[in-house]
């Protein structure tokens, strides 16, 4: 479901050559006896999951999207980005399906929070407060306003009935409001890190709500389960990407950008740049992750991909088949010129834009280009690329000998935010 191309991307070394070190880093994974074991309960949560939590699942986000115009998803980072990610690659950016879902508690904007809450105020509002730790300052923040709007709106008692919390199974401040209140609760688990987490409840329950198709991602899952369980790199397309990205940092690339030629897949992008960056930014370590969506972009950063300092490489991340596309219509007076597309598809005139701009970095820019296919934007698909991903940075991690369960650099800002908060 997601083929790797290594043809334009200019490797100086042979990707086979890594298998040692990839079986071992595989072996790490799998046995639980690498860097961050802590947190290694994704590797065989597509057999693993909780089948029950799954079905309440289902049934309260049935049950949501009868009685509300709007969820409210209140999380940030790994709490948010993939459930984010999920809705607009698969429902589009215009979808007619209700509820609309809405990401609060992501940022400190007063304009957006206040322009958010007044957006709201006579819709039929239901909310998820997702957050593992209870303790992130963004969410618990956004989640106080919606508690209180909750209860002002509706009651004490029907507000309770419409919050739904994502949280630790046993400790926080988010459990200890939520049974307090007595919320419908979902369990994070202990050993999947925020990241790694759209798979659980946290990304499945929005998903849910936003009326796709949970099984469907779960059945994904359990594929690329199957494909990238076995280290041979002639087999793996997720362990030889992984590679393929130290064997361009050995060149000297530093930054790869994620390409695609979606506008449904902005939030994929921003989804993929939390996993490799807050995991393998690290011990001054690491490739930075960017991001580009063509071929909007390519009339602006296309200029720097082009011509500019050769420290980056792009990953693509194509599409095999758009989930609609249209034929362009002949024109009588052809003012516009645009006749000779005339009864061309749409998809088929970005797919050649992608192909001109491949030919144009890669030879004239010498950029090296690497290539992953996904055969559509289906749940089913979203859910193998979760898992390849996962793979992907796991593995490119251990090869560095980093590890990716963690993210020490984050509570920086954090100290000095609540020093300066005046928080106790
Ligand atoms: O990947 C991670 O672990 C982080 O991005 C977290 O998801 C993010 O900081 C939010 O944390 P929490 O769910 O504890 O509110």
């Amino acid at each position: 479901m997601m083929k790797l191309d290594t043809k334009h991307a200019f490797l100086k070394e042979d990707i086979a050559s890594y298998q040692d070190i990839v079986t071992k880093c595989h072996e790490d994974l799998h046995n639980k006896t690498g860097k961050g074991n802590d947190y290694v309960g994704w590797v065989e949560w597509p057999n693993k999951y909780d089948k029950e939590e799954y079905a309440r699942l289902k049934s309260v986000a049935a049950d949501i999207r009868e009685k509300c115009d709007v969820l409210m998803v209140c999380g940030i980072g790994g709490s948010y980005l993939g459930a984010r990610a999920a809705v607009e690659m698969i429902n589009g950016m215009y979808s007619d399906k209700k509820p609309e879902i809405i990401f609060f508690g992501n940022t400190f904007s007063s304009t957006y929070i206040a322009q958010v809450m007044e957006y709201i105020k006579d819709k039929e509002v239901a909310v998820n407060v997702i957050s593992k730790s209870g303790t992130t300052t963004e969410t618990a923040l956004a989640f106080r306003l919606l508690k209180q709007f909750m209860e002002e709106k509706y009651g004490k008692e029907e507000a309770a009935k419409r919050i739904v919390a994502t949280t630790d199974k046993a400790r926080g401040t988010l459990k200890t409001i939520a049974d307090k209140e007595g919320y419908e609760t979902f369990v994070i688990p202990d050993d999947i890190g925020g990241r790694f987490s759209v798979i659980t409840p946290v990304g499945l329950f929005p998903i849910a709500v936003a009326g796709i198709d949970t099984d469907a991602i779960m059945t994904g899952l359990k594929k690329a389960y199957e494909d990238l369980k076995d280290p041979d790199l002639n087999k793996n397309a997720a362990y030889a990407y992984a590679v393929c990205r130290r064997i361009l940092e050995n060149q000297g690339k530093d930054v790869e950008m994620l390409v695609s030629y979606e506008t449904q897949m902005t939030m994929v992008a921003e989804w993929w740049k939390q996993l490799f960056g807050e995991s393998e930014g690290k011990e001054c370590k690491g490739n930075l992750p960017t991001s580009a969506n063509f071929s909007t972009d390519l009339h602006s950063l296309g200029q720097f991909v082009q011509d500019g300092k050769k420290v980056l490489y792009e990953t693509l991340l194509l599409i095999e088949k758009p989930t609609l596309d249209l034929k362009f219509p002949e024109d009588g007076e052809d003012l516009d010129g645009m006749n000779y597309l005339a009864g061309k598809s749409v998809d088929w005139v970005n797919k050649m834009a992608c192909q001109g701009t491949l030919e144009a970095h890669e030879e004239t820019g010498g950029v090296p280009n690497l290539i992953l296919t996904l055969d559509d934007m289906s749940a089913e698909s979203f859910g193998y690329m979760c898992y390849f991903f996962f793979k992907a940075c796991a593995i490119t991690c251990y090869m560095l000998d980093i590890n990716p369960f963690n993210q020490p650099g984050v509570e920086v800002y954090k100290k000095n935010m609540f020093r300066l908060l005046g928080k106790k």
